[in-house]
């Protein structure tokens, strides 16, 4: 029986539903050696800003029990540099390429925006969540008039590049941005970015992060990242297409969020510890796929 394991979001055809989530895998190359990246569903980008960071100071990683902290502070090497250097090598790897785009500043994004809407990428991800810089970032995606003016700057600024704008599930009202996001020109959304958390070293009894929070990731986040989903599929319907990620490990991980409503998944921590995990969630599901007789990826859905 053919299984059919593409997905189409906002007219970008993947292979299948199993994206690489910014910042955890790096332009894709540096997995080369290590998984076949060629089978992949997408790879996002490490977060672009139009200009270089370097990131930041003292401690960017942590583990916890059931997840990972992390402080890295959007270091990259800018929007122009990465086109340059980047993209080339990127675009032969063979999945789509989405270039997920930070700013401290409304025009800031939008300058990231025009550079990228000129160059070879496949989508933008408007990433309004992260937790880990002083300006900009989740900020941007805390409250819904703020991400409705970013959002309506980069989709005017990109007018050619399908837009996925990545939410913060530490919005007090998560379902007011999403809808401001898609009323202001998104396409589909991506959720959740890290959880807003602390770590303290108490033998030096300071945080462990010269920013005192980091944004928390892995399992420990995947039931609540799961319910944000689900919440979302409710309030948007088929008003935008949704990417869920968090602490997805495995293909029953995927199927979970493929069934609250997601139609693609994006995995992030896990591939740390096993690089193969995207490659087994994506046999996982066309495995599961051939047992219950679907032939379609949005079959699995029960929403
Ligand atoms: C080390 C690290 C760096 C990250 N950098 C970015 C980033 O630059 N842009 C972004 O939108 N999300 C970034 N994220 C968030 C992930 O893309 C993802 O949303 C989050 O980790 C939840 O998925 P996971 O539990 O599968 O890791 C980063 C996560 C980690 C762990």
């Amino acid at each position: 029986m053919a299984v059919d394991l593409s997905v189409s979001i906002a007219g970008l055809r993947l292979r299948n539903p199993v994206i690489a989530a910014s910042g955890t895998f790096g332009y894709g190359s540096e997995y080369a050696a290590l998984l076949d990246v060629s089978a992949l569903g997408g790879i996002c980008t490490k977060g672009l800003t139009a200009e270089p960071r370097t990131g930041n100071r003292g401690e960017r990683l942590y583990e916890t029990p059931a997840g990972l902290l992390n402080s890295i502070g959007l270091e990259n090497p800018g929007v122009r540099a990465f086109i340059e250097n980047e993209l080339p090598r990127m675009k032969k790897l063979g999945p789509p390429v989405i270039a997920n785009l930070s700013g401290g500043s409304v025009g800031e994004y939008e300058e990231g925006a025009r550079l990228l809407d000129a160059c070879g990428i496949d989508m933008i991800e408007l990433n309004i969540s992260c937790p880990n810089v002083k300006a900009g970032g989740m900020a941007f995606g805390l409250d819904r008039e703020k991400a409705a003016e970013v959002t309506r700057a980069v989709r005017k600024a990109a007018a050619h590049k399908p837009l996925l704008v990545k939410l913060s599930p530490n919005a007090p009202d998560l379902a007011a941005v999403a809808r401001a996001c898609v009323s202001s020109g998104a396409d589909a959304l991506s959720l959740v970015n890290t959880f807003k958390a602390l770590a303290i070293d108490t033998s030096q009894r300071k945080p462990v992060f010269d920013n005192i929070s980091a944004g928390l990731s892995g399992p420990a986040i995947r039931p609540i990242a799961l319910g944000m989903v689900w919440e979302l599929y409710g309030e948007l319907r088929n008003k935008a297409p949704l990417v869920g990620m968090g602490g997805i490990a495995c293909a029953n991980d995927a199927l979970e969020f493929l069934m609250a409503g997601a139609t693609a998944v994006q995995v992030g921590s896990a591939t740390f510890a096993n690089p193969a995990a995207m490659t087994e969630i994506i046999a996982g599901i066309e495995a599961y796929m051939r047992k219950n007789a679907f032939t379609r990826t949005a079959e699995i859905s029960i929403r």
